[in-house]
């Protein structure tokens, strides 16, 4: 089989991430985790006080986008690429609640957006890519060969992230998570710039009900039928 590209997009903690470890791993593809980059941004800009529950300095994060390097680079013992901005490994910085909170009003920003859009082109022009995100099959790569578009309850989906979060040992309730998918599944779709939406040929899959095993084996079939 050539090497395609597949693009997973979708709402937040519908198990994109799980699925496009497991597909990459398989196949021998590179992962990447395009939520990860928008999430390093607003650790940035945290970073910089540009950024707050009631505070955005928009403007200023937009001087300041030059200042910014991301790059991935794979742990083999956890068997997925760490995100690292201006060389410093930030993978668990930015998997807080905290940076959950402001990361959708960050992603709002069209410079920020174009930033980013073009280093994930870059890395997927040789194919042989799995990349999960809200755009990229409709933005990033509109000519992708697999379109993946995934969904669950929004209960679902917070119950996992809640769990995830549990397991890293951040307190947080389950209502705030609820609270927090909701919010950015609303900002995410309503936003000017790339707004989260299905593909019209994206593939969707409803996970609510799906295990890991069940949802891995849907896709491979579906890879083995048409490629
Ligand atoms: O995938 P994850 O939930 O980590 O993404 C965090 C946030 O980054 C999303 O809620 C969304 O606001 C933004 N994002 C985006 N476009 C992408 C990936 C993520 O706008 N391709």
């Amino acid at each position: 089989m050539n090497n395609i590209t597949i693009a997973i997009d979708g709402f937040s903690s519908t198990g994109k991430s799980t699925l496009a470890k497991q597909l990459a791993n398989h196949l021998g593809y590179v992962y990447v985790d395009t939520g990860a980059m928008y999430r390093a941004v607003t650790y940035f800009a945290m970073q910089h006080n540009l950024i707050s529950e009631d505070f955005f300095d928009a403007e200023g994060l937009i001087k300041k986008l030059p200042e910014i390097k991301l790059h991935f680079e794979f742990n083999a013992e956890l068997g997925f690429a760490e995100m690292f901005l201006n060389d410093v490994n930030i993978e668990n910085e930015i998997r807080t609640i905290d940076v959950s909170r402001l990361v959708s009003k960050i992603a709002e920003i069209s410079e920020v957006r174009a930033k980013l859009v073009e280093q994930q082109q870059a890395m997927g022009k040789n194919k042989g890519i799995v990349m999960d995100g809200r755009d990229i099959g409709t933005v990033v790569f509109p000519d992708a060969e697999l379109k993946l578009f995934m969904t669950a309850s929004a209960h679902t989906r917070a119950k996992r992230r809640f769990d995830e979060l549990a397991e890293k040992g951040q307190l947080v309730s389950y209502e705030e998570v609820l609270q927090n998918v909701q919010e950015r599944d609303y900002i995410d779709t309503h936003r000017e710039d790339s707004p989260l939406v299905k593909a019209e040929d994206a593939i969707e899959i409803d996970n609510s009900t799906l295990t890991k095993k069940e949802q891995f084996d849907l896709v491979l079939d579906l890879i083995h039928k048409f490629f």
